[in-house]
């Protein structure tokens, strides 16, 4: 990796992360001689940003001394002030709470929900479904010839369908749910964007699910959405509002992050077409291989901590009420943790990525993230014949959640092998 000299605010400009390679060469430059520089670039209110995978793993793993509110993620002072402005000064809880924003024992009574139901154990329900969804997909790219946007036509939509049948919300539906995720999650990108940094997507969303909560009450189901619709805390039903708030991490966090993966995955295979061959000659190397995949792409480019006393980190010495941006991909590239880490290896073993996050917050669909890759890839080796790149990929402007939005791709299908 070609260390540069950008400047450390580059961090906090959306931009940077259009460009792979400038962003890893200011990182692994950080790691290197500077691993905590304290961030001020006029984007966002100022902070920490930690780059090495010791520094994050000993954040996470003090939730007492580093907690979740009251900034969860780093986000432009321009969309604080949006969010400000419609809720009456109150921001983005006024809306809606949701596991993230959450410490403590509230944190823990609120994940337990709906946390059984998201062990690896739990999901051998769904696994079929999965693994139908998966040739449902495959049979989609299938259809479109010889050529598509990977990205935007096959990987957007996958793990979407997955957690929306999760949520219980109709296939009918699914446009304008992915409209809604993406103005939430990557609204830096002005593709996505609708101004007010999400906001207003996410009052329309509560919108939508409000009366759908309503009837899952009166009509419970299967799904994990009715499960947490008629959660009980303390004896009490959840407010509306916290529903929401876990449908929202629901649909947002099981969504981008997986299919920013998925792609990213078929991005590094295409890259790497002596990895590709060997995972086709050998299936059983894709649960290795999901890891991998999500460990180069991490796709959840930070969250954030606050600091709760004075205290000092890696010989830094920060303030009670400093906030440290948690650099997911910095702490996927640590040379202290990864053997050759610029290497993209479908076998890494062991893969101690931080791409899920550690401590009490680690990825709740961490299990659903590996089923789904696994099952997409499965089909996907199986059937292709050959693909290679058809065009330039183009990354999202985002410094929260993010990858390829298109990923032009050419390719043939196996002839199918008549029954
Ligand atoms: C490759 C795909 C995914 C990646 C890289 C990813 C990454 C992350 C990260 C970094 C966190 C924060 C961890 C921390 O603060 O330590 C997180 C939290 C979370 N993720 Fe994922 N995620 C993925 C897929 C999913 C899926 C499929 C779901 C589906 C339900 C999901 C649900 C959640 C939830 C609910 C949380 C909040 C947990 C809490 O605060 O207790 N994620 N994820």
């Amino acid at each position: 990796m070609q260390e540069n000299d950008l400047p450390v605010s580059a961090i906090a400009d959306a931009r940077t992360f259009t460009d792979q390679a400038a962003l890893h060469g200011l990182l692994a430059r950080l790691r290197r001689t500077d691993p905590m520089p304290w961030v001020e670039s006029g984007l966002t209110r100022p902070f920490w940003l930690v780059t090495r995978h010791a520094d994050i793993t000993a954040i996470e793993l003090q939730p007492d001394r580093f907690i979740n509110q009251p900034r969860q993620a780093i986000l432009p002072i321009a969309y604080e002030q949006a969010a400000a402005a419609r809720t009456g000064g109150k921001g983005y809880q006024e809306v809606m709470r949701n596991l993230v924003a959450m410490d403590g024992r509230e944190h823990r009574v609120f994940r337990a929900i709906a946390q059984s139901q998201f062990l690896s154990k739990a999901l051998g329900v769904i696994r079929d479904d999965i693994d139908a969804l998966a040739v449902e997909f495959v049979d989609r790219m299938e259809a479109r010839g010889n050529a598509c946007d990977f990205s935007a036509e096959i990987a957007m939509w996958y793990p979407l369908r997955v957690i929306m049948t999760i949520l219980g919300v109709p296939r009918e539906d699914e446009a304008l749910m992915l409209r809604f995720t993406q103005q939430v999650l990557t609204s830096q990108d002005p593709e996505y964007s609708q101004g007010g940094g999400g906001i207003s997507a996410m009052i329309q969303m509560f919108d939508y699910f409000r009366p759908r909560i309503a009837d899952l009450r009166v009509t419970p189901t299967e799904t994990i959405g009715s499960v947490v619709a008629n959660a009980r805390v303390d004896g009490d039903l959840l407010s509306d509002r916290d529903v929401f708030g876990y449908f929202l991490i629901l649909a947002t966090a099981g969504h981008d992050t997986t299919s920013y993966s998925l792609a990213g995955g078929l991005l590094a295979l295409l890259e790497n077409p002596e990895a590709f061959s060997r995972l086709r000659a050998d299936p059983l190397l894709i649960p290795a291989a999901v890891d991998e995949i999500i460990r180069w792409s991490s796709p959840v480019r930070h969250f954030a901590r606050t600091a709760v006393e004075d205290g000092e980190i890696a010989g830094t010495a920060y303030k009670a009420g400093d906030t440290f941006l948690l650099s997911y991909p910095s702490a996927n590239r640590d040379a202290a943790v990864f053997d050759d880490p610029f290497a993209f290896r479908i076998d890494r073993k062991p893969n101690r990525h931080l791409a899920f996050g550690t401590g009490p917050h680690l990825c709740l669909g961490q299990h659903l993230a590996r089923m789904e890759l696994a099952a997409f890839l499965r089909e996907f080796v199986a059937r292709i014949d050959t693909v290679e790149l058809a065009g330039e990929p183009r990354w999202t402007e985002s410094t929260f959640v993010g990858g390829t939005k298109a990923l032009p791709v050419r390719y043939r299908f196996k002839d199918r092998v008549p029954a």
